[in-house]
C-alpha cells in the first residue's frame, strides 16, 4: 500500500520561471516523492502543465485542480479532458472547495467524476464541512456530498477513485489550523461507513482517504498516526519544496 501526497498549487506561482525553479528544488529531493512508500502528484495551473510534465518525469506524476464539465463539441475558453489527457495527466482533482464556492454543484461534480473515468484518470473527489459545529452536525453534510456526489456510480468505478477530506475552515491556515488526530479518525472512519452503506465494504476498504487543511511538515506526522489516512492534499505548503519535502519525510519515515 503506498501512500499519496498531491500537490495543489491553485493559482500559484505567477510565473513559468517561479513555476521552474519549484520544480528545480523539488528535483533535488526527488527520491522522497517517488519510492516504494509514496506516489507523488503534482497539481499546477494548466498552463504550466508541459513544464511540470518535463520536469518531473523521475519523481511526479501529473495531476489537475479541476475539468472541464463540457466533453463534445465548441467551447470557447474550456480545457476538456481529451486535451489532459494527451498530457498525460493521471489524477483530476474534482470537487474541491474553491470550486463548489463558484456554484458547483454534487451533480456537476458527479459528470466530472464519470467523464475522468472514462477517461482512465483517477478522480480525486473533495469533500468536507464549512463550520466544524461541536454538536457534529458536520456529518451529516460530509454523508451528503459523498451521496450526491457518487451516487449511480458503479462499485467498480467507486473503487477507482480517492476522497479527499478537507474541512473548509482548516484550509489555508497555518499549522495549528489543521483538524486534530482525534476528530480526522472519526471522520475517516465515517466516511467508510458511508461507502460501505451505499456501496459495499469491500468498496470502501478499497477507496484511500487522504486529508487536506493546512497540512505540513510540523503537523503531517500526526495526521497520518493511526488515523486511517492514506496521504494528503497539500496547498501552501506544496510551493515551498523545504516544506513539502518535509511531509515526504513524514510519510516514508
Ligand atoms: P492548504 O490547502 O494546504 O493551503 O490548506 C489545501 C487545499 O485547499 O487543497
Amino acid at each position: 500500500m503506498k501512500y499519496i501526497l498531491v500537490a495543489n498549487w491553485k493559482n500559484h506561482p505567477n510565473s513559468l520561471d517561479e513555476a521552474s525553479d519549484i520544480l528545480s528544488q523539488l528535483s533535488k529531493k526527488a527520491s522522497l516523492y517517488q519510492n516504494t512508500k509514496v506516489s507523488t502528484y503534482i497539481a499546477p495551473p494548466v498552463s504550466y502543465l508541459e513544464l511540470v510534465s518535463k520536469k518531473t518525469k523521475r519523481f511526479a506524476k501529473l495531476a489537475v485542480q479541476d475539468i472541464s464539465s463540457k466533453t463534445q463539441g465548441v467551447h470557447t475558453g474550456e480545457v476538456t479532458i481529451d486535451i489532459l489527457k494527451s498530457f498525460g495527466v493521471r489524477l483530476a482533482i474534482l470537487g474541491h472547495s474553491e470550486r463548489r464556492a463558484l456554484g458547483e454543484t454534487d451533480e456537476v461534480v458527479r459528470d466530472k467524476v464519470k467523464t475522468v473515468l472514462k477517461a482512465g484518470i483517477t478522480p480525486l473527489v473533495c469533500v468536507g464541512e464549512g463550520e466544524h459545529d461541536p454538536e457534529g452536525n458536520y456529518f451529516e453534510i460530509i454523508r451528503q456530498q459523498i451521496i450526491g456526489t457518487l451516487s449511480g456510480l458503479k462499485k467498480a468505478d467507486v473503487e477507482k477513485l480517492m476522497i479527499a477530506y478537507e474541512p473548509v475552515w482548516a484550509i489555508g491556515t497555518k499549522s495549528k489550523g489543521a483538524i486534530s488526530r482525534e476528530e480526522l479518525s472519526q471522520v475517516v472512519i465515517f466516511i467508510k461507513k458511508v461507502l460501505t452503506e451505499n456501496f459495499s465494504r469491500q468498496t470502501a476498504d478499497k477507496v484511500a482517504i487522504l486529508y487536506g487543511g493546512s497540512v505540513d511538515g510540523g503537523n503531517a506526522k500526526a495526521l497520518l498516526h493511526k488515523t486511517g489516512v492514506r496521504g494528503f492534499l497539500v496547498g501552501r505548503a506544496s510551493l515551498q519544496a523545504k516544506s513539502f519535502s518535509q511531509i515526504a519525510e513524514a510519510i516514508i519515515k
